[in-house]
């Protein structure tokens, strides 16, 4: 016998099947409306800066998202033909972070003049003292400055493609939503707090992504089980998907317990050989409990959760100079992040990472990790239901 038991907004199929004397209740589907209405099996969305994750996780059953926010219009160009070539029909998109209040060009000199004396000292100190060689080369965050133009030329090329599914991680602009809506794309929004939810239906997402304080890299002040189901119940009709600290399938049950239709995780990929992490960065990865990580402006201006190191220490000490705002402290600090990492000065080297590190301690794959968590989901719900 085949039964449809809602669980939340969700359907999960259930089957009840005779085990010895016993009736048992097995789960087996994860699928709610929102995995039907994008063609997923698994409720999960993978956010990962890593192509070969995001295709491994949509190849996997879930929904990858690639974060493109730091790639320039022809690596996005690129990225997007890769994924359409190797995905199909399959369900994928892309992230991208468009805050309010930037700079209207891409005019590093402008930004470079408005950086005070104090905090350059600040970092020339912290590479002299960690010996950091300047091999005059940017990093992620300084090779263009977050600007208008860069977004807008990043907009375009993503406008000129098929893709399916396009996440904004910060900011949902009118200039963005309405040519994308326009394209039939399906409009994804994160969103921290209920204000931003109500700002993201009112532009036109498609499915708000309720990101709570655990998570990884930019975060806000509301933990998730505080977030989600006041974000469900704003969002009426339009699906909501958990994100911050969802590392194992009792998470993604209580997610979809709390009204969401799917979860959204970063954290649970960096130990992916897909996600290509450097070593010496996983091993600080595998070593950290949820307390391991901090929230430090240091790296670009905004809060942001990544792993303790020499580098959210020495911002945190009581000589440091408060962060300056994005984009300033990305040009501060870009160049001499892209150096500690190519050089590998392993003391500052650190990645953003959520709380839910903690279930994270060894190396392994996209597919391992996306069957464990269908796996333990499916026993979670099954222990549930008795
Ligand atoms: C390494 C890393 C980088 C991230 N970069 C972005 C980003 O560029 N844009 C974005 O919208 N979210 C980004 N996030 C946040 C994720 O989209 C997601 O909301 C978060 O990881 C979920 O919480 P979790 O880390 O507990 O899984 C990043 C997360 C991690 C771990």
């Amino acid at each position: 016998m085949t039964t449809g038991q809602p669980v939340g907004d969700g359907l999960v199929r259930v089957v009840t099947a005779v085990v010895g004397h016993h009736y048992v209740r097995r789960v087996t589907s994860l699928s709610t409306p929102l995995t039907e209405r994008l063609g997923a099996r698994l409720p999960i969305f993978g956010f990962t800066h890593s192509l070969d994750a995001a295709i491994a996780i949509s190849r996997n059953g879930g929904i990858g998202i690639w974060g493109a926010t730091r790639s320039t219009p022809e690596e996005i160009e690129a990225a997007l033909t890769r994924m359409h070539d190797e995905l199909g029909d399959l369900p994928y998109g892309i992230d991208l972070v468009i805050p309010p209040g930037m700079p209207d060009s891409d005019n590093r000199s402008e930004i470079e003049a408005a950086i005070p004396d104090e905090h350059r000292a600040f970092v020339d100190g912290l590479r002299e003292r960690f010996d950091v060689p300047d091999d005059g080369e940017p990093g992620m965050r300084s090779r263009f400055v977050r600007s208008e133009e860069s977004a807008r030329a990043q907009v375009d090329v993503v406008m000129d493609s098929h893709l399916p599914i396009l996440a904004l991680g910060i900011g949902s602009p009118e200039w963005v939503i309405g040519p994308a809506r326009e394209r039939g794309m399906t409009l994804i929004s994160l969103v921290g707090q209920p204000k931003h939810a109500e700002a993201a239906l009112r532009a036109g997402a498609d499915i708000i992504v309720a990101q709570g304080y655990d998570a990884g890299a930019h975060t806000g002040t509301v933990g998730t089980f505080s977030l989600v189901p006041r974000i469900v119940d704003l969002c009426g009709d339009t699906p909501v998907v958990a994100a911050g600290g969802v590392a194992t399938g009792r998470h993604i049950a209580a997610s979809l317990a709390m009204g969401a239709q799917a979860v959204w995780m970063g954290t649970a990929w960096l130990l992916c050989e897909e996600e290509h992490t450097h070593p010496a960065v996983a091993a600080k990865l595998m070593a950290a409990e949820s307390a391991d990580t901090v929230i430090s402006r240091a790296d670009s201006g905004k809060t942001l959760r990544q792993v303790r190191s020499a580098w959210s220490d020495a911002w945190a000490a009581d000589d440091a100079p408060a962060p300056l705002k994005m984009p300033y402290q990305d040009i501060l600090v870009g160049d001499v992040l892209g150096q500690i990492q190519r050089h590998e000065v392993e003391p500052l080297m650190h990645s953003p990472a959520g709380q839910s590190i903690a279930y994270f301690d060894e190396l392994t794959t996209v597919a391992d990790v996306m069957a464990g968590l269908e796996a333990d989901t499916i026993a979670a719900l099954e222990r549930l239901r008795g």
